[in-house]
């Protein structure tokens, strides 16, 4: 990689951001305080990201003729998926004719674009254990599936969704139809297939963020922090703590597991793999080659967050992974469905004990829209978990 250079000037790093959302803003704001000239691309106007990059694009990213020519025309030193929904055959081409590095890999965006890329890559390639699965075109496939192979409880997920949406579990024959119905309605490009997933009756769920950076070597170096633990609602994050407590045999399991999988995906930045555990026993659920959603608690528990380790690792920086504090997230939800909202008692939020608030300034909320988080540090974790939900609840949107 080049030096940094000079922002708006011809020695500029340039960093282009594939989705500008919370998690792209944090990489921007990380990657700003490195010197490096940005431009935030999303599908809206006013994206979080794009609020405070040098530059705002707004494109349809999943459109390839778009996506190629914005490339094309604004010659990014590094292009930095933030997102899954993304034209990824065309920064597969664009790397290969040499014209962009792509972060972490061109491969490793298409292959976690949807669900069926890395799952089989995870459990037939790499031989990781994974749950029980199979991949349906209809109703009548996974009524199949589920009667040979599958069984219950499992889990229908559309292959190309995130954050839980189209998901739902199904506990007997009666279930079936309808969780084919919400996935095929939630799903995030029209009518497809879906994945069933035999249920895993795990003890806790972890984020395991593995960062892959180069050493004074040059060489890259594999780093882990301290696995978070979270809890999800219908498939979408609600909180999260660090660090989760493990048994060794569990943890020691876990990272063979993160590294088999960022190994295979290569390249340099940060990776969440999500993984499920009971006992000494652990599952490879997913792996997001970016900053993780969960992984928002690190803006208070590391001296380093994942955002500045994502940011640093991508520009040939070394990392730290050091826990700071340990310490919990809670989600602020938009609450109503409007543009321009506000949001009373943040004074009050801000009194509780060592707790910190994120808004991202999302111009419409949604009743379930993320529209903010909290964050606490406490030296006992438990209680920065419910110090930090009582900070979010503390925080009321309403229409303005
Ligand atoms: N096979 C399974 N057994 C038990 N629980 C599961 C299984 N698959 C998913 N879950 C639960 O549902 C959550 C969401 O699943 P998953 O991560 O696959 O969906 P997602 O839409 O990609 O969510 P996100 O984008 O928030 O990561 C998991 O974190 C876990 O709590
Ligand atoms: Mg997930």
């Amino acid at each position: 990689m080049k030096p940094i250079g000079t922002p708006l000037s011809p020695s500029a790093t340039r960093v282009m951001l594939l989705g500008s959302g919370e998690l792209g803003k944090e990489v921007l704001i990380a990657l700003q305080r490195l010197g490096v000239e940005t431009i935030a691309v999303d599908r809206y106007d006013h994206a979080p990201g794009q609020q405070l990059a040098h530059h705002a694009r707004t494109i349809t990213m999943s459109d390839p003729v778009a996506l190629r020519a914005l490339i094309e025309a604004e010659r990014p030193d590094l292009v930095v998926p933030e997102i899954e929904a993304i034209a990824t055959p065309v920064l597969e081409a664009l790397e290969a004719e040499g014209l962009v590095r792509v972060i972490p890999t061109a491969r490793a965006a298409r292959l976690t674009m949807d669900r069926e890329g890395i799952r089989r890559l995870a459990a037939e390639r790499l031989s990781l254990p994974t749950s029980p699965y199979r991949f349906c075109d209809s109703l009548a496939e996974l009524q199949a599936a589920i009667e040979q192979s599958i069984g219950y409880p499992c889990i229908v997920k559309p292959v190309m969704s995130s954050s839980g949406k189209g998901q739902s579990k199904i506990d007997g024959p009666a279930d079936v139809q309808p969780a084919w119905d919400h996935a095929m309605a939630g799903g995030r490009v029209g009518p497809g297939r879906v994945i069933v997933e035999g249920f895993i009756a795990f003890d806790y769920e972890i984020t395991l963020l593995t960062v892959r950076a180069l050493g004074a070597d040059g060489q890259v170096e594999t780093h882990f922090c301290e696995p978070i633990g979270h809890v999800q609602v219908s498939g979408d994050y609600v909180e999260s703590w660090q660090p989760q407590p493990m048994q060794p045999a569990a943890l020691a399991r876990s990272r063979e597991i993160a590294s088999a999988v960022t190994d295979n995906l290569g390249g340099q930045g940060l990776f969440g793999v999500e993984l499920f555990v009971k006992g000494e026993q652990v599952w490879f659920s997913e792996v997001s080659p970016r900053p993780h959603d969960t992984g928002m608690v690190t803006m208070i528990t590391q001296w380093q967050n994942e955002f500045e380790l994502h940011a640093r690792a991508i520009l040939g920086l070394p990392v730290n992974t050091t826990l700071k504090s340990p310490g919990a997230s809670a989600v602020i939800y938009g609450g109503v469905d409007a543009t321009g909202i506000v949001f009373d008692g943040v004074a009050d939020a801000l009194r509780v004990p060592h707790s910190e608030i994120r808004l991202f300034g999302k111009p419409e909320s949604f009743v379930k829209r993320r529209m903010g988080v909290a964050l606490v540090h406490d030296a006992d974790v438990e209680r920065a978990r419910v110090q930090a939900k009582l900070a979010a609840s503390k925080v009321k949107p309403r229409r303005a």
